[in-house]
């Protein structure tokens, strides 16, 4: 997922012609205050005229306690609701923000007769967030996807940072990941509810292997993503986030020999040195089944 400033037309056309999968049209926290009507003017026209292809779009409100968030969405959806597929949510607290989101968005998609339910995406970046993941998680619907927002997490936990999703002399520190328990407990209220989960931004864009480390790590918690904030980033997070062709032949492999061992009426077998049995073949068919879903990038 790539983000574009609703403030810069320039970047959004840019954007559609990226190798993302998704891109997000940002009212919030990339938009000074000043641009965030205009932004919404920019938002509605690159909606309305410019080509995604097959990209998701979203777009993010701002947060629910600013005096911005209800104009984002009741302009925006009004004027450009049939060509949007998710709305993004920052901050989400409590399970009753997803509520209000809901409930606005059902008002205007039947003023408007849109053709589609909008989808919701919730930033979880608070420390509210994270201790009412579990209703939030169930709260709407609507919902989509559970996405860690780093650089707010960091300053409502006030765990010092230097950086957004970097890592830094902070993490030399301390004896884990300093992210682990948030990061999980995201991918475990995703999985539970059937939702997308997608790890945060990494500030650094020129920096591609700090970016490919965090990626790594994400994958290895069971993210399925990564917002970018730079067309540079792109391949390295496609490259990560996409199961490579190892990785297939080798599930494909142990899918076989469950295969052969379940017809010889044995639970638990032997492939490669290893002992597989159920619990091998579960964990192989996720990776043929995100292979099965993994979109061609930028198609
Ligand atoms: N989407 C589309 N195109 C982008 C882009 C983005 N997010 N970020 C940069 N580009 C384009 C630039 O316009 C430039 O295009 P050009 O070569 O045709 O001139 C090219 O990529 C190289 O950009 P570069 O000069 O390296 O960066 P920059 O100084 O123009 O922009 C940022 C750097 C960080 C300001 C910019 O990447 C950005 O605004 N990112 C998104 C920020 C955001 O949305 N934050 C909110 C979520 S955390
Ligand atoms: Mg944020």
């Amino acid at each position: 997922m790539l983000f574009v400033p609703a403030s810069r037309p320039d970047m959004m056309e840019k954007a559609v012609r990226s190798a993302a999968d998704a891109i997000c049209l940002d009212l919030e926290d990339s938009v000074s205050a000043e641009e965030k009507a205009p932004g919404r003017a920019h938002v509605i026209r690159a909606l309305q005229s410019l080509d995604f292809g097959s990209r998701l779009r979203i777009v993010r409100i701002n947060a629910l306690d600013s005096p911005f968030a209800y104009r984002d969405l009741v302009d925006v959806i009004e004027a450009a609701g049939a060509q949007v597929d998710l709305v993004m949510v920052p901050k989400v607290n409590a399970a009753r923000d997803l509520a209000f989101v809901d409930t606005l968005l059902t008002q205007i998609e039947s003023a408007m007769s849109l053709p589609r339910r909008i989808g919701i995406e919730a930033q979880i970046e608070t420390a509210h967030g994270f201790l009412n993941l579990r209703d939030i998680a169930g709260a709407s619907s609507r919902l989509d996807a559970l996405i860690f927002g780093p650089g707010d997490y960091a300053a409502s936990m006030q765990m010092p940072s230097s950086g957004i999703g970097e890592r830094d002399s902070h993490d030399d520190d301390y004896p884990g990941h300093r992210w682990h328990a948030v990061m999980h407990m995201i991918v475990a209220a995703a999985r539970a509810h059937n939702l997308r989960c997608m790890d945060g931004p990494y500030g650094a864009f020129r920096d591609l292997d700090g970016l490919s480390r965090a990626c790594r790590i994400a994958r290895a918690m069971g993210f399925d993503g990564k917002q970018c904030i730079h067309p540079a980033q792109l391949p390295a997070v496609n490259d990560v986030f996409s199961p490579s062709d190892a990785e297939v032949t080798q599930a494909q492999a142990i899918v076989d020999a469950c295969a052969r061992s379940e017809a010889l009426g044995q639970g638990a077998a032997v492939h490669d040195g290893r002992m597989i049995d159920a619990a091998s073949l579960r964990m192989a068919k996720t990776i043929l089944n995100r292979r099965a879903s993994t979109p061609t990038p930028g198609t």
